[in-house]
């Protein structure tokens, strides 16, 4: 009997263990000045027990990088160019040189506001990954595809055009941000229900195609508050958060990661 205790009691151990801490990531989108950026990350810091990182505009990466306060650096699009004649693109090399560790791809706001499809997606996921940049991959529904019931239609194969351009390998390496249309700057969250359903399924589609699925982050991110945080981050499935509004007011972005630091066993 103590043997089978031991035994459970190991793998459990071993389960909680290979499981990523919670991941944090603020996405500032086209916000910040000089000054408040200083006063927000002067602000904002490391916590033990969750990753945490702030996703800022490309002119503000330089003055991020050395405020940081053991966070970590993202941007929030990508050139999928390396170099060349393509007038106002940043390419992955360059975030990476200027200290960046993500890079979100594919955001609702970037694919329906400036005409990038899902093949464009993946080419920049690709274009991350060769400069050794992590790709936070956004995917989700509108309303009108969550009420036709098409969600893991959409995701499947917002998420197919990825896997075409990365493989299972590049995949095993990306974060996953399911991000539904409807829930983003509206205040209208999914429920964490809503989130861990749309979540499992995620994991369920990975594993199909030969992704490690147990080990991918995948945030929710749509309207993440203080006080809906601990409730979404409490779902199995759910290994974070991409935060828009909220990132942009110390407390609450704080008491959203200490949220993540609280369920960081779960
Ligand atoms: P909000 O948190 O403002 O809804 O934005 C979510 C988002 O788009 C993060 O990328």
């Amino acid at each position: 009997m103590a043997y089978k205790v031991c035994i459970i009691t190991h793998f459990v151990g071993r389960l909680k263990f290979s499981m990523p801490q919670k991941l944090v990531v603020g996405n500032w989108k086209l916000n910040g000045s000089l000054a408040a950026n200083e006063a927000l990350l002067k602000a904002c810091e490391a916590l033990a027990g969750a990753d945490i990182a702030v996703c800022v505009p490309f002119p503000y990466l330089a003055q991020a990088a050395s405020l940081l306060n053991g966070m970590a650096l993202g941007a929030q699009t990508v050139s999928e160019f390396k170099s060349g004649a393509y007038t106002g693109e940043v390419s992955a090399e360059m975030l990476a040189e200027m200290g960046c560790r993500y890079v979100i791809v594919g955001h609702s706001e970037r694919r329906t506001l400036f005409g990038e499809d899902d093949d464009m997606v993946g080419r920049k996921a690709a274009a991350a990954l060769r400069a050794g940049l992590v790709p936070i991959v956004c995917v989700g529904e509108s309303l009108g595809e969550r009420d036709s019931g098409r969600v893991m239609e959409v995701v499947g194969s917002q998420l197919g055009a990825v896997w075409e351009s990365i493989g299972a390998q590049g995949l095993s390496r990306a974060v996953i941000a399911y991000e539904p249309v409807w829930a983003i700057g509206t205040g209208r969250t999914a429920s964490a229900e809503e989130a861990q359903e749309v979540h499992a399924s995620i994991r369920r589609w990975l594993a199909k195609y030969d992704v490690p699925a147990a080990e991918i982050r995948i945030l929710y991110g749509g309207s993440v508050k203080a006080d809906n945080a601990a409730a979404l981050f409490a779902m199995p499935d759910v290994g974070g958060g991409l935060i828009g509004g909220a990132s942009l007011a110390a407390g609450d972005f704080m008491a959203i990661c200490r949220a993540a630091v609280a369920k960081r066993d779960c």
